[in-house]
C-alpha cells in the first residue's frame, strides 16, 4: 500500500488517507498546492519522510499550475507555495529539506517555466527514488543488529506509509523478518492518533509478522520484565549532538529502556539530520489540537468531561544519553554522537 503516487499526466498527486486507515481504505486526490498543505497538516499524509515528498510534489502542482504566468508571476507563485508547504507541520526537518532542493533547481535554473515545471518533477522524482534507496539500506543496517527470537518494542508508525518503500524502524523490522529471522512486535499504539494500534499493527498483518499491541503506558512493565529485547523507533528531527525529536512518548520510552539497560535505537535516513541545530532543545515541538486527546471514546462514549481542557505536544525529544545507536543509511552511528554524527554526515558531502 503505498503511502502517496504522483500522476505525470494530470499534474495530481493521490494520498491514501492514513486518519481513517485501516477501518476505510479510501484515496484523496491533491489537485492544487493548498489541498497538499491541508492534507499534510490534517495528517492525510504524515510521517517525516512521506511529508517531505508530498511537499516536493505539492511545489510540482504549483509549477505546473503557474506555468503560463508571466516569469516573475510564476516564481513568486512558487515562493509562496513553498512558504506554505513550509508552514504545514514545523517538527519533521525534511519538510523544509524537500523544499530546498526544489528551492536550489528554482534558484540556478535557466530556461522557460515549461522546462522549470519539468525540472522540479524530476527532482521530486529523484528524491523519492532516494528515499526507496535509503529505507533498504537503512533496513540492511538495523536487521543485522536483531537476533533470532528478540522481542521488539516500536513506537507511532515508521513503516511504508510513514515513507514511500518499506519504511525505516519498521524497515529493519520488516528486513529482519523477512531474512528469515522468528521476531515479535509489542506495538505502542501511540496516544493520541494511535498511529501504532492504526498503522503500524495494520502494516505488520500485512507482512504476517506477529505483535501484540501494547498500550504505551504498558511499555515499561514489558521493558522491566525482561521480555523485550530492542527498543526501535524513528526520527523526525535529529540535532548535531545526537538528539532525537520523535513521536511523543518516545522519551519515556527510551528512559525506561534505558533505566532497565534494554538498547534503544533511533533509525532515520539522514535526511532527517539537521546540523544547524547543537541540541534537541531548539527543535520546534508542534503542539496540535486538544480534541485529538479529548476526543476518546471508550465503548461508544466520549470519555472526558464537559469543558475538560488538554495539552497535546505531538513529539517530544531523546536526548541522546539515552540512545543506543542511530540507523542511518549510510551505517550505525554509536556514541560519542556529537563527534560521530556530524563525521559521518561530512563523509556524505
Ligand atoms: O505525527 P506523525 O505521525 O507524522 O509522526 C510520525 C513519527 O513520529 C515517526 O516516527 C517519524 O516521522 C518517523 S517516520 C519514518
Amino acid at each position: 500500500m503505498k503511502s502517496l503516487e504522483w500522476k505525470l499526466d494530470t499534474y495530481e498527486l493521490v494520498l491514501i488517507d492514513q486518519r481513517i486507515l485501516p477501518g476505510q481504505i479510501e484515496f484523496i486526490t491533491c489537485r492544487t498546492t493548498a489541498e497538499v498543505v491541508a492534507a499534510i497538516r490534517d495528517m492525510v499524509i504524515r510521517g517525516a519522510p512521506a511529508i517531505g515528498i508530498a511537499a516536493a510534489y505539492g511545489m510540482a502542482i504549483a509549477a505546473a499550475a503557474g506555468v503560463s504566468f508571466p516569469s516573475q508571476t510564476f516564481l513568486s507563485t512558487l515562493a509562496n507555495a513553498s512558504a506554505d508547504l513550509l508552514a504545514s507541520r514545523p517538527t519533521a526537518v525534511n519538510l523544509p529539506w524537500a523544499l530546498n532542493r526544489i528551492q536550489t533547481v528554482i534558484d540556478t535554473f535557466a530556461g522557460n517555466n515549461e522546462a522549470l515545471r519539468d525540472r522540479i518533477i524530476v527532482e521530486a522524482d529523484a528524491i523519492t527514488r532516494e528515499n526507496t534507496e535509503m529505507n533498504l539500506a537503512i533496513s540492511r543496517f538495523g536487521a543485522a543488529l536483531i537476533r533470532d527470537g528478540d522481542t521488539i518494542i516500536h513506537h507511532c508508525n515508521t513503516g511504508p506509509l510513514a515513507t514511500i518503500a518499506q519504511g525505516t524502524a519498521l524497515g529493519v523490522i520488516i528486513m529482519a523478518h523477512q531474512d528469515g529471522k522468528h521476531i515479535h512486535v509489542l506495538v505502542d499504539e501511540t496516544r493520541p492518533r494511535l498511529q501504532g494500534a492504526r498503522l503500524t499493527a495494520w502494516e505488520l498483518s500485512q507482512y504476517g509478522i506477529p505483535y501484540d499491541i501494547i498500550s504505551d503506558n504498558a511499555a515499561g512493565y514489558f521493558l522491566h520484565s525482561g521480555q523485550v529485547q530492542k527498543v526501535f523507533y524513528g526520527a523526525d528531527r535529529v540535532t548535531a549532538n545526537g538528539d532525537v525529536a520523535n513521536k511523543v512518548g518516545s522519551y519515556m520510552l527510551a528512559l525506561a529502556a534505558h533505566a532497565n539497560d534494554i538498547p534503544v535505537y533511533s533509525v532515520f535516513p539522514t535526511t532527517t539530520v539537521d546540523l544547524a541545530l547543537p541540541s534537541g532543545d531548539l527543535i520546534p515541538i508542534e503542539e496540535r489540537d486538544m480534541d485529538e486527546v479529548l476526543g476518546i471514546s471508550y465503548h461508544g462514549q466520549r470519555v472526558t468531561p464537559e469543558g475538560a481542557t488538554a495539552r497535546n505536544p505531538a513529539f517530544d525529544v531523546t536526548p541522546h544519553h539515552l540512545l543506543t545507536g542511530l540507523i542511518t543509511e549510510m551505517g550505525i552511528v554509536y556514541p560519542r554522537f556529537r563527534a560521530n554524527l556530524p563525521r559521518m554526515m561530512r563523509e556524505k558531502l
